[in-house]
């Protein structure tokens, strides 16, 4: 008989922490969904309290995501923790509330400035208060990587007590290593009286690129819970990599014995949904879901291959949904195909949105004959967002050469407005930048810039990736078309719009760069 790890997706909350990585709730809405197709068991939806579109945010997921348990991370605070129980009422018996403190000394000293007393006071508190609230409860231990483990079994035996089902042990700056943090884990259970009441749950930063082997040290020494996000996003080094944990306890199965309930054919349409909404690129050679993870390039190793596939794979990359891409439609397919097949990919579309979404696939259909699911997120994505935007493109034209500099004349419709400017640049990509920057303020530093294919073939879409700075605000966007300059344009236009007070410049006479 398997064993059962629980897989609890923090993308929403965790993963959104990244810097650039905030998502606006329809976007939220749509990860969601996916994650619930991929069948993780929980859902952290998010910090209520954090802003009213966060509580939105927890809140329509509550309402409309099916099947998961739908979480919401709430500080030892009443206000937090009522604000969590409001958001998540929709769901009914799946909603939790997940409550923390930190326990580290430092962080009681430093941070919070109570004594150790007064924070298990103040842990007992919040699980009583959220248990009478909700039935499923979750207790984090923030920075108990670094806690005394005597405090640590006090605490979490109390908080157990107050009626806590679930107890997660963050190692919330990355600093464990596996054989200590397996040792943490074992201790915690055997040593707490009450351990046999609560699920032991780990969430593992990747400061010291630890952040998944300590997660299954946890899992070899009895935790039942794994905290992790989608390409492993998260706070700075980010979070343990789900699609990581969920292949190595798949083709490992003879060393762990353990399942999860992951259809793992949906892990990479799930982790390029959520590097196209957040604009987080995905590096080449990233485990599961890079673009080389199952590419040979050695003639040894595509010799090896071609004679049996096991001499260098050691999972097939159909069990992770690599090629699977099938070409779902094309140019003379109708709307209520396009729709059924939006359903498929876990999205519904209401008659509104099917006619503006329907033109998009319509003028692609046009420049490219055969449209892949990528292409119908990278459609979505962007009608997302012209919805929602301040600038929008209407026309842009480039003349590149091997004589001329390359020039670009763009134009723009700023909240309503037509304004125009032409830019001359060292090649047509910093041309049209030059030009879409002259007409808006703030435009941001540019500190990445870059372009993948969306799928194969020369006609492949190109996606684009842009990252602003402006101030402390670090912004990520992406923009796909056919034609990479204009790839480039709506990345960049994407970006700006994320900038806060983005508006026209007072001063829109014509660039003077040409
Ligand atoms: O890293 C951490 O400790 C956290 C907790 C809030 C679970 O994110
Ligand atoms: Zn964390």
């Amino acid at each position: 008989m398997s064993d059962r790890l629980y897989i609890f997706d923090t993308t929403l909350r965790d993963g959104e922490q990244s810097p650039g990585c905030s998502m606006n709730i329809e976007e939220k809405l749509r990860i969601a969904h996916a994650l619930a197709a991929l069948g993780v068991d929980v859902i952290e939806a998010g910090f209520p309290v954090a802003s009213p579109d966060d509580f939105t945010a927890v809140n329509r997921i509550a309402a409309e995501v099916p099947n998961a348990m739908i979480a919401g991370l709430a500080r030892a605070h009443p206000k937090d923790i009522d604000g969590v129980a409001e958001a998540i009422k929709p769901a009914g018996d799946r909603g939790r509330i997940h409550t923390f403190i930190a326990t580290s000394p430092i962080h009681m000293e430093a941070k919070l400035r109570m004594s150790p007393d007064e924070v298990v006071e103040r842990a007992v508190a919040a699980v009583k208060q959220a248990r009478n609230l909700v039935a499923n409860v979750e207790f984090s231990a923030e920075d108990a990587g670094r806690s005394d483990d005597d405090f640590l079994c006090r605490i979490v035996e109390k908080v157990i007590d107050a009626g806590a089902s679930v107890i997660n042990i963050p190692d919330t700056v990355g600093y464990m290593t596996p054989d200590e943090f397996g040792r943490k884990i074992k201790l915690l259970r055997e040593r707490v009286p009450n351990a046999d009441q609560a699920i032991f749950s780990v969430h593992c930063h990747n400061d010291l690129g630890l952040a998944v082997a300590n997660s299954l040290a946890a899992v070899e020494n009895g935790a039942r819970q794994v905290e992790c996000t989608i390409n492993g996003l998260g706070e700075r080094a980010g979070n343990a990599a789900l699609e990581e944990i969920v292949m190595i306890l798949k083709t490992r199965a003879d060393r762990y014995n353990i399942d999860t309930g992951i259809d793992t054919t949906k892990i990479v349409q799930t982790s390029k949904l959520v590097s196209q909404i957040t604009g987080m690129p995905i590096q080449a050679n990233k485990a599961i879901v890079g673009a080389n993870a199952f590419a040979h390039e050695s003639g040894i190793h595509q010799d090896g291959v071609l004679k049996h596939k096991k001499t260098y794979e050691i999972m097939t990359p159909e069990s992770v949904g690599w090629n699977t891409n099938r070409m779902v439609l094309g140019k003379h397919s109708g709307r209520a195909a396009l729709k059924a097949r939006y359903v498929e990919l876990g999205v519904t579309l209401d008659d509104e949105q099917l006619v503006a979404v329907f033109e998009r696939f319509k003028a692609l259909a046009d420049k490219k004959k055969d449209i892949f699911d990528e292409d119908l997120q990278a459609i979505l994505n962007e009608d997302a967002e012209i919805n929602t935007e301040h600038v929008k493109l209407v026309a842009l034209h480039v003349a590149s050469g091997t004589k001329d500099a390359p020039v670009a004349a763009v134009k723009l419709d700023i909240d309503g407005e037509i304004f125009e400017a032409t830019a001359k640049g060292d090649g047509p990509v910093d041309a049209a930048f030059k030009a879409i920057k002259s007409l808006v303020e703030p435009n941001g530093k540019l500190l990445l810039y870059s372009v993948n294919a969306i799928t194969a073939g020369t006609d492949a879409q190109g996606e684009v990736t842009v990252r602003l700075q402006d101030g402390e605000r670090i912004v990520n966007a992406q923009g796909s078309d056919t034609d990479i300059v204009v790839a480039s344009a709506k990345a960049l236009i994407a970006a700006l719009n994320k900038l806060p007070n983005m508006h026209a410049r007072e001063v829109h006479a014509q660039y003077s760069g040409v």
